[in-house]
């Protein structure tokens, strides 16, 4: 997979791929992170990408020039699958869209900043907006990498053990059950006794059944409640 981001501070979207299993993921070849400065798709000696609304009102609104020029040039290059742009009024971000995204090839992702983006750039070169939650950032970028982190652990090759993906939260609509891990008892705090029995089919009836009475106390939206 490769995604393109296109930000006005792509530094901000450095080190999320330089720890853990976004780099593990880039270092094996299975993601290809490309960061693109906006200004250097401006044509003035002002590096200018942003302009006043028309009709008035407080904030700037990224003009539609410069992100033109910077998606015409990514995609003379290659046919991407997608153009997202993150915005706090796009679709909440879930396990199920990540699952989407992470079957695709290429992808460009553009950062909103101030007022946004000139509603012509979302009317004709955006396929998708995604928020990540009903809270305004001060740009698209910490949303972009949320949405980068959510994804690409779901490929293929990323996680050490592939099936843990498929354990997580939200995966079946249901949360993960609880985990225990060494010492079995810690001052007189117990480990579940079906977690020690070796029993697999009875640790399964748990976990599922634990999965579910956690997803009904904490998260009873997940069960159509
Ligand atoms: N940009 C500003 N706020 C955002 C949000 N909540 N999600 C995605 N992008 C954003």
């Amino acid at each position: 997979m490769r995604i393109d981001i296109i930000s006005v501070v792509p530094d901000l979207l450095k080190s999320p791929f330089e720890a853990s299993i976004l780099k593990r993921a880039v270092d094996k070849g299975i993601v290809e992170i490309h960061l693109h400065n906006l200004r250097d798709y401006a044509t003035d000696n002002y590096k200018s990408i942003d302009d006043y609304q028309f009709g008035g009102g407080a904030g700037m609104v990224m003009m539609v020039g410069p992100i033109d020029r910077c998606i015409s040039d990514l995609k003379s290059q290659r046919d991407y699958d997608e153009v997202i742009y993150m915005t706090p009024d796009g679709k909440t971000l879930n396990q199920s869209i990540a699952n989407e995204l992470s079957l695709k090839g290429n992808i460009i992702i553009l950062c909103g900043h101030y007022k946004g983006v000139d509603q012509r750039v979302r009317d004709h070169f955006i396929t998708r907006e995604i928020s990540i939650g009903d809270y305004v950032l001060s740009g698209g970028e910490l949303g972009a990498a949320v949405l980068c982190d959510a994804v690409i652990r779901l490929i293929p090759g990323v996680l050490g053990n592939e099936t843990s993906a498929l354990t997580d939260s939200f995966q079946d609509n249901l949360l993960a059950p609880p985990v225990y891990t060494r010492p079995a008892k810690y001052n007189d705090w117990e480990v579940p006794e079906v977690l020690l029995s070796g029993n697999f089919p009875k640790i399964e009836a748990w976990r599922e059944e634990e999965a579910y009475k956690r997803t009904k106390k904490l998260r009873p939206d997940l069960l159509g409640e």
